[in-house]
């Protein structure tokens, strides 16, 4: 399965934050805000990925991250010049996806919770064996934001992107499992009233084609739309809390890739070499000893 981490946009509502630099490569906590939607992705051992990004931030980006070798994985980048829709991200990533399965993550939505692997693996497994989708749904208390949910009887009946009027409370968080047919569906659909191709039409359409399943994510997760003010500052502060208090880390890209065997303690070294005296490389030297 490949991925896709979908980082562009104008981040408009955190002006003028954002006016210098991509959203996505702010700071949340002590780590850019990318490195928590990239290693939900290697956490699923998604290691071939697609970084959708502007014009503008595109060469932040490849500073960042480079080609992903530094953390035994893929990274390919590619443009999307105008915020065309979260839809669009399957047709820029079209060649990159071939004929494989693919997983979207939106760059500013983070995860966190103790059955989120095996949650997301689980999904990777429903789109290969049964050739479904699969999204999440989580409780919120501002639906007329979101994507929601409206389910009867459990059952999902159908999906309306930021609602005047929600039916319920369930977003669709910013996460999508979907088959290969995501780019035929993709290149279907019609930009919305904004302007944009719209993931909620994407899982309307599988929805119809009875090839989309939900599962609804609640206690013992947590997600974040660090996107907005109130957001940012609120997942900063868990993270900071988690971090401080039980003394590992969230989002450590080295780690990942270190337990999972897929860079060895040179890669490592190199990295704390290059930038000794910051505390992400004092945690990464104790990880080796
Ligand atoms: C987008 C999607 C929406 C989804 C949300 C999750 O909203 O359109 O369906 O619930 O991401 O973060 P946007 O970020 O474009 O406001």
């Amino acid at each position: 399965m490949k991925g896709i981490i979908l980082s562009g946009g104008l981040g408009k509502r955190l002006y003028p934050a954002t006016f210098g630099i991509s959203k996505q490569l702010l700071t949340v906590f002590n780590k850019p805000m990318i490195y928590y939607s990239l290693s939900s992705l290697m956490l699923a051992d998604i290691k071939d990925i697609l970084l959708i990004t502007t014009p503008e931030d595109i060469n932040n980006y490849k500073r960042l991250l480079g080609n992903g070798s530094r953390i035994g994985i893929k990274i390919k980048y590619k443009i999307q010049k105008k915020p065309r829709g979260i839809g669009e991200a399957f047709l820029l990533g079209s060649n990159f996806i071939g004929k494989d399965d693919v997983c979207l993550i939106l760059g500013d939505n983070i995860f966190y919770g103790d059955g989120f692997i095996k949650l997301m693996k689980d999904s990777k497994k429903i789109v290969k064996s049964q050739n479904k989708s699969v999204i999440f749904t989580f409780p919120v208390k501002n639906p007329s934001d979101y994507g929601i949910a409206k389910f009867k009887k459990n059952k999902l009946i159908s999906i309306i992107e930021k609602p005047s009027n929600p039916k319920s409370n369930d977003a669709v968080v910013g996460l999508y499992f979907y088959p290969n047919s995501v780019i035929q569906i993709s290149k279907k659909i019609k930009p919305s009233k904004r302007g944009e191709l719209e993931i909620t039409d994407i899982n309307q359409n599988f929805l119809k084609l009875k090839k989309l399943e939900v599962k609804k994510m609640g206690r013992g997760y947590a997600w974040f739309d660090a996107g907005t003010e109130e957001g940012l500052s609120e997942v900063s502060q868990l993270i900071k809390s988690i971090e401080s208090r039980m003394g590992y880390k969230i989002g450590c890209l080295e780690e990942i890739a270190f337990i999972k065997k897929w860079i060895t303690k040179t890669k490592i070294k190199r990295i704390i070499n290059k930038y000794p005296e910051s505390n992400y490389s004092k945690y990464l030297l104790n990880l080796l000893k």
